[in-house]
């Protein structure tokens, strides 16, 4: 086999670091130098993207579809249908950035389109639905994220529960399903406000009916007068009712955090296991001082100062994670999910006390010697932190 039969079969695959060390070995038998290989795996999988917005499309009053291409004109790297980019910005003097779905197929290697919604108070949504035009050019992180179809583990019978924006990686789940005719069966449970907040509504109904192995179903938790449609929350009535038996099937919840909590107690009522329930980071908290733990002497708005040693110091608000306060004053810190999860903001808490939401997975190690992640990390007292 030569190098590119080679990288034709591992591409889109040498995700893991067994899979790399694969790729490498198949150069050295090659007697290709290391950094050839090197090459080929940034080129997979880079850090970072020069992306610029080809196209935009207006989904709803409140969401819009940028198409993104490679500034350089070639294919963009592969990516899992379900995973996300990090988009960074510039706003104010403020290096900033968003996680943002694919919700275009992986099988479009031209483009990535990520479908933004607005958040009403938000930094950077409002600034890329009003400001941003086609031709300019921003940096996008490479796609990751675990939040895909993994056929070792999740059976072929998907239950999707999606609520507002988290619907764009189902977009993208459900179009690699449908123009790749893999087998199989989709319950698309979309919840949405209004009819007119619903992301990609013809769209969802033209694959329903053109697909009879996708099933969708369009929840509005404020209907208008007559509206004749499923209303109110996604329950486990509603579910039931839908999909039949949820037995073999595996579910995947994307949304906002307070649809994660509803939904909770409904999955329970149907008895699933934890071990088919996947659920999408769902970003930073609406108010982290309802979050089990919270110290009850501490409110959101109460400022500390936080030094990072060897530099300078800046106020930090206790309701606000650690790494919007560190960009507002001036201080880049490599993130990508801003969930808590991926550990790219990883960073040691030298003296003070912080609070961290149990869902946060950091490792016990971490624990012990005090790195945090900072986009999930509250300050509780002043700080003296090591980025
Ligand atoms: C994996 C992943 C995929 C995502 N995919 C999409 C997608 O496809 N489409 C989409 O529209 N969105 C998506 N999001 C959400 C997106 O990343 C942003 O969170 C969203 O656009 C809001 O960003 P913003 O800057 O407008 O709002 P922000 O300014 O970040 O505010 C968002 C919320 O964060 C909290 N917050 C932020 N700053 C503060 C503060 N200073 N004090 C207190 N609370 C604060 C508040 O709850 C606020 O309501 C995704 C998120 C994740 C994690
Ligand atoms: S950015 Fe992913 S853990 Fe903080």
């Amino acid at each position: 086999m030569n190098i590119l039969e080679y990288l034709s079969h591992v591409d889109g695959y040498a995700e893991t670091a067994r899979e790399r060390q694969t790729l490498e070995r198949a150069c050295g038998d090659l007697a290709l130098p290391r950094d050839f290989a090197a090459g080929i795996v940034d080129r997979l999988h880079p850090k970072e993207i020069e992306a610029t917005v080809a196209e935009i499309r207006e989904e709803t009053a409140t969401a819009k579809t940028f198409r993104l291409t490679a500034a350089s004109g070639n294919l963009l790297p592969p990516f899992r249908a379900g995973q996300y980019v990090n988009w960074s910005v510039t706003i104010g003097g403020v290096r900033t950035g968003r996680a943002f779905s694919i919700s275009s197929p992986p099988h479009e290697r031209g483009f990535y389109e990520l479908t933004v919604r607005r958040q009403d108070g938000g930094f950077v949504s409002p600034y890329l639905l009003d400001e941003v035009q086609v031709g300019r050019t921003f940096t996008i992180s490479g796609p990751g994220g675990t939040f895909y179809h993994e056929p070792l583990i999740d059976s072929d019978d998907l239950v999707f529960l999606a609520g507002g924006s988290g619907i764009t990686p189902f977009r993208s789940l459900i179009r690699e399903t449908v123009e790749r005719s893999l087998s199989r069966r989709i319950w698309l449970v979309y919840g949405s406000r209004t009819p007119d907040d619903v992301i990609f509504k013809r769209e969802l109904q033209a694959i329903a009916r053109r697909h009879a192995a996708v099933k969708v179903r369009f929840v509005i938790s404020e209907p208008p007068p007559g509206y004749r449609g499923s209303k109110g929350f996604i329950t486990a009535d509603l579910l039931r009712l839908f999909i039949g038996s949820p037995e073999g099937k595996t579910f995947y919840l994307c949304g906002p955090e307070q649809m994660y909590r509803f939904l909770d107690p409904e999955l329970d009522k149907l008895s699933i296991p934890r071990r088919r329930i996947k659920r999408e980071a769902c970003g930073p908290l609406s108010d982290v001082t309802k979050e089990a733990g919270w110290p009850s002497g501490v409110s959101a708005g109460q400022v500390f100062r936080v030094t990072i040693r060897g530099g300078s110091t800046f106020p930090a608000a206790a309701g606000e994670p650690l790494l919007n306060s560190l960009e507002r004053n001036g201080f880049s810190v490599p993130s990508h999910c801003r969930s808590g999860e991926c550990g790219f903001c990883r960073m040691k808490v030298l003296s003070g006390s912080v609070f961290t939401p149990d869902r946060v997975a950091v490792r016990e190690s971490d624990r012990w010697f005090h790195y945090v992640h900072a986009c999930l990390t509250y300050p509780l007292s002043d700080l003296e932190i090591r980025l």
